[in-house]
Order: structure tokens, then sequence, then C-alpha cells
């Protein structure tokens, strides 16, 4: 984040449904290029280290407090100079008269912000009923140390995303590795190389990457029970008569996900809508070995992403990378040897950004999906 003026972040206000939950704080301030959610939030730290989510419109007269002056104690709108800390609270209205009284009258509504594993999250609903955080994510149980945060934007709706994610079939496909690396020479790149770690458990003494089980044994045996709230997932790889590779994906309804991506790994995935078309994916990667490189993480992601709105460098406009050589050689898919992010990027914006599931035919693999779309 930048300092200054600029450390300013418009919260991207999206629409009634993101309203009445808590769920991550998004935007840019002021958003360019991607797009535009409706301007009603500005969102700001102060230098004491509290974050300020404020209604965006000046309570004067309405302009626009992301173009404020991040004062350090609060945000001073340009306009007349009223100023306002982390809590909505007026400080100054400078063009009063000396002892004008009016700022005790004065109040921005401010959202309680909380900040977890790199993720902000608000509470957008009505005022002094925030609920308590949801209990029982591991990426929120784990040390900061543990756990590393990214998000991107995709052009679809957050449903589809959504799907995409807990199907358990697809990770023998559009995730296949033609050849597999050394386990050793993963290095930093956890989070573009996914899958491509050790899973648990050996096979005949033999640790395999989770890519190798998943392109060799491609015919889950996929079950579903439903829980508190939502799904639990469990797809069987039986790989000798003794021997069955067992995944879980946990999805926890509307919107997120986890899933297992090698021994030591997962991602908790959270879905959140900017509109019908568009939505941003929030991964968070939790180590339940040892601490994670967040840096390097970080800057393994920040090559295939533009900020500041986290927009991919690949998408429709220029078929995503796909590169048929690589298809022939590297992977199944035809890009993202080195961010599989791509991967699902692809198949959740290919079949467009709504598309219509009545044109679809059922398959046992991907029945994950059934209970989503509401067609059993
Ligand atoms: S509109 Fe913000 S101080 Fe006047
Ligand atoms: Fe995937």
């Amino acid at each position: 984040m930048r300092r200054g003026a600029a450390q300013l972040l418009a919260a991207g206000g999206a629409g009634r449904r993101v309203r009445s939950a808590a769920r991550p704080a998004h935007g840019a301030a002021p958003a360019q290029g991607g797009p535009r959610a409706r301007p009603d939030l500005v969102l700001f730290k102060d230098d004491a280290g509290q974050w300020g989510l404020l209604d965006r419109d000046c309570p004067h007269r309405g302009a626009d407090l992301a173009f404020g002056r991040h004062e350090g104690d609060g945000v001073r709108c340009p306009f007349h100079g009223w100023k306002f800390d982390a809590t909505g609270r007026c400080l100054e209205t400078p063009a009063e008269p000396t002892g004008s009284k009016l700022c005790d009258r004065v109040r921005q509504r401010s959202y309680p912000v909380l900040e977890k594993s790199g993720v902000l999250f608000a509470w957008l609903g009505e005022e002094g009923k925030a609920p308590p955080f949801p209990a029982g994510f591991d990426c929120f149980a784990a040390p900061s140390t543990h756990t590393f945060a990214f998000k991107g934007l995709w052009h679809c709706n957050w449903l589809q995303a959504f799907e995409v994610g807990i199907d358990p079939a697809h990770p023998s496909f559009l995730h296949r590795f033609l050849q597999d690396e050394a386990l050793d020479s993963i290095g930093e790149n956890a989070a573009g190389k996914q899958f491509r770690s050790a899973s648990a458990g050996d096979f005949g003494g033999e640790k395999w990457p989770m890519t190798r089980i998943m392109r060799e044994f491609h015919q889950p045996e996929i079950s579903f029970e439903a829980r508190p709230r939502g799904l639990r997932l469990q797809a069987l790889r039986p790989m000798t008569d003794d021997l069955t590779h067992v995944r879980v994906t946990s999805a926890i309804f509307p919107q997120t996900f986890v899933i297992p991506l090698s021994e030591t790994l997962t991602i908790t995935q959270i879905h959140l809508p900017v509109d019908d078309t568009h939505t941003y994916w929030y991964s968070i990667f939790t180590s339940f070995a040892g601490p994670v490189d967040k840096e390097a993480m970080r800057n393994q992601r920040l090559q295939f992403i533009s900020l500041p709105d986290y927009v991919p460098n690949s998408g429709r406009h220029n078929n995503w990378g796909f590169n048929a050589d690589e298809q022939r050689s590297q992977t199944y898919l035809g890009m993202g040897e080195e961010d599989i992010n791509v991967h699902d990027q692809w198949a959740v914006e290919s079949m467009g950004a709504i598309r219509d599931r009545t044109r679809e035919h059922r398959a046992r693999a991907t029945r994950s999906s059934w209970p989503t779309v509401g067609c059993c």
C-alpha cells in the first residue's frame, strides 16, 4: 500500500448483496482500469495503525473523500478542509468561525474493519450489529507467519468461480502438467506451482507430487455430504487394491471453499461479487508446516497482475496466453506453466461471464456443482 494521500483506498461498494455481511473490503483509490464498483466507501489506515472505512461522500457537500488528504490522524476533505478520524468523528471544520461547535454535530458513518491473515473484512450491515467473526477457519486461526493472501479480478459471475473451485475432477485435467518436476525444485513458487508439491502419504515408499496423482488417477469417485454451512466433498482415487488417495474439499456457502494443494498447504478461496459479471477471488494459503515466504509469494503473484485493481495480465483479450507449443509439451491447457491461477481463470471466463446452465449435460464427475445450481 502506498503512503500519504495515496494510502486512501476506496473500498468498492459492491451492491446490496455485499452490504449484508462481513466480506473482504476491496478496491483501490480511485478505481482505474477495472470495472467501476459503486464508489461509496473510502478506506484508510491512520498512523496509529487503525483502519478507517467511511462513507465516501463528505458529509459537508458530498465531495469524494477518496481524494482526501491523509494527515496521519485522519482524512481531510480537500473541498473545505473538514477532517475525519478512523471512527468517522469530525475533527475540524476549519472554514467555520473560531469556537464553532459544528464539528460536534457531524459524524461520518464508519464501518468496523477487521484485518485477518492479510485480508480486511468489513461489516457493512446495520450499525452496531456486527456479528462475531466466523470461527473454524484454519487460515484465520494460523499465525500470520504461516499464511499468505492475494487476490485477483475475474470477468465472470461469482457463482461460476465458486463452482469451478469446488469441482474435484478438474485438477486431473485443467491443472495437468505433462511432466513432473523434482519435488525439491518448486522453490519459492508455491503460489504459482500449486499441486506440484508432494501429496500426503507415499506410494511404494516414494512421495508423489499431487499433480502426478491427479494425472494418473483421473476418475475420482466423488461423494458429498451436507454440512451445517455447506458441503463436504470427497474425491477418492483408488491407486492400488489397498491404497486410495483421499482429497477433501470444504465448500462454505455461499462463496468460500477450502482445498488441499499438497501435504502441507491449503488454499481458502473467497469469491466476492463486484457485480453480476465481475468477481474478486481472495486466496489465503495456509501452511501446516513451516512459515511461508510472504515476500517471495507476493513477488511471484505480482508478475501476473496489474495493480491497483489486481487485473490479470492474461485474459480473453490475449487468449489467456494460450501457447500451442506449451499445450503439446508442458501443460494440458497450453497456458499457466508458471501460474496455475490462469487455468481456473480460463475455465470461469471462457464459458462466458454468466453461463447458460440449461445447455449443459450432467456428468458424474462434475456432480459437485449440481446442488449449487439448484437442479437436483
Ligand atoms: S465538501 Fe467536504 S469539506 Fe466541504
Ligand atoms: Fe482449479
